[in-house]
């Protein structure tokens, strides 16, 4: 996941680090690496959900709903299942940051517990969060964020929700982005659907002082994605996305597949976030193995489409370039 950082940074973007699936070993080492090949300004990020209790009676009912795809792949049921990896920030990741100093620090569903915050803010780093609504984005600013990145819900991946858990009533970027600009005093970074020029220039327009991609750099060579999600990816269009919780028991945008079709999207029957994906990792991994991306999840968001093939930094470079000639065409017109 280094090269993905290292390239754009280089580049003259703010490489981000995901580190919601790394161990402090991981993290340690990505980390070294980065600073070994870079001394641009990184980020790196982090989930900071309260962790789950076992539910065992909906573990049960979780297990039950996919036992017919259990015996259909030759699977035990009953056998136990790993538990998810997805970790919240702690101190040991804490120390990391502490160690590393990376420059920004990005949380996902919020914001750790105070003590934390002030350990990060005294590292030097600059704090920025997800906000989903107007509400989300003032209590990120009260608690200290330096930047709201306003996600709206056409991005790809989870969605930063902490503050509501309904999600019919998610806001587009298009409407979220100046709504929250006019609400906070901080930056606000405009993310979800932006994939080319046009939607920079258009989030800038909006009042935003910064955006942030996610799916148009799944489209690198630098992304780690599998086969199957880069060839999904390569299919997709519009209308190929939808906000499901299968895969982890929290709403992320991904590629519908069969699990998306025939479970969820939405299932009550999900556990709690992460460990909805224990018992669809053996599904996953005996599927994938024989070349289906029935239990994948293929994150994306709703403008895979625009995505182009390019190494990431060519493709930040690129961006860049068609922005300032975009801004210059239109003060032209
Ligand atoms: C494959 C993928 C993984 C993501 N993982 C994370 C993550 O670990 N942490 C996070 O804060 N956001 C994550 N996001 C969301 C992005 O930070 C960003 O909000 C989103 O990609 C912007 O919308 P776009 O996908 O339309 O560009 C992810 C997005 C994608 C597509």
């Amino acid at each position: 996941m280094s090269e993905m950082v290292i390239a754009v940074s280089e580049a003259g973007g703010l490489g981000s680090l995901p580190c919601a699936l790394l161990s402090a070993d991981q993290l340690r080492s990505e980390l070294g690496m980065i600073r070994r090949r870079t001394s641009r300004p990184i980020n790196i990020n982090f989930f900071c959900h309260r962790p789950p209790e076992v539910d065992l009676k909906r573990e049960l009912l979780w297990r039950e709903r996919l036992a017919s795809y259990y015996v259909e792949l030759g699977l035990d049921s009953k056998a136990p299942v790993p538990s998810s990896s997805r970790t919240a920030f702690d101190s040991a990741m804490c120390d990391l940051v502490v160690e590393f100093k990376p420059e920004v620090v990005s949380f996902h569903f919020g914001l750790p517990d105070k003590k934390l915050v002030s350990r990060v803010k005294a590292a030097g780093a600059k704090i920025l969060s997800s906000a989903t609504t107007v509400d989300e984005a003032r209590w990120l600013e009260n608690e200290g964020c330096d930047a709201i990145i306003a996600q709206g819900c056409e991005a790809g991946g989870h969605r930063g929700m902490f503050l509501t858990q309904d999600l019919s009533t998610q806001v587009g970027t298009i409407a979220l982005v100046p709504q929250v600009v006019d609400a906070v005093t901080v930056p606000v970074i405009a993310a979800g659907g932006i994939a080319d020029a046009r939607g920079i220039v258009a989030a800038f327009a909006l009042g935003a002082s910064a955006v942030q991609l996610g799916t148009a750099y799944l489209f690198c060579a630098e992304a780690k994605v599998g086969s199957l999600h880069r060839s999904a990816l390569r299919n997709a269009n519009d209308r190929r996305t939808v906000l499901t919780n299968v895969f982890t028991g929290r709403p992320a945008r991904a590629i519908i597949n069969r699990v998306v079709r025939e479970v969820g999207p939405m299932s009550d029957l999900a556990p709690e976030f992460p460990l909805a994906a224990g018992a669809l990792a053996p599904l996953r991994t005996n599927s994938e193995a024989v070349g289906s991306d029935d239990f994948v999840p293929m994150w994306s968001g709703q403008a895979a489409r625009m995505g182009r093939e390019l190494p990431a930094g060519e493709l930040t470079r690129r961006l860049a370039a068609d922005v300032l000639k975009k801004l210059k065409a239109l003060s032209l017109s």
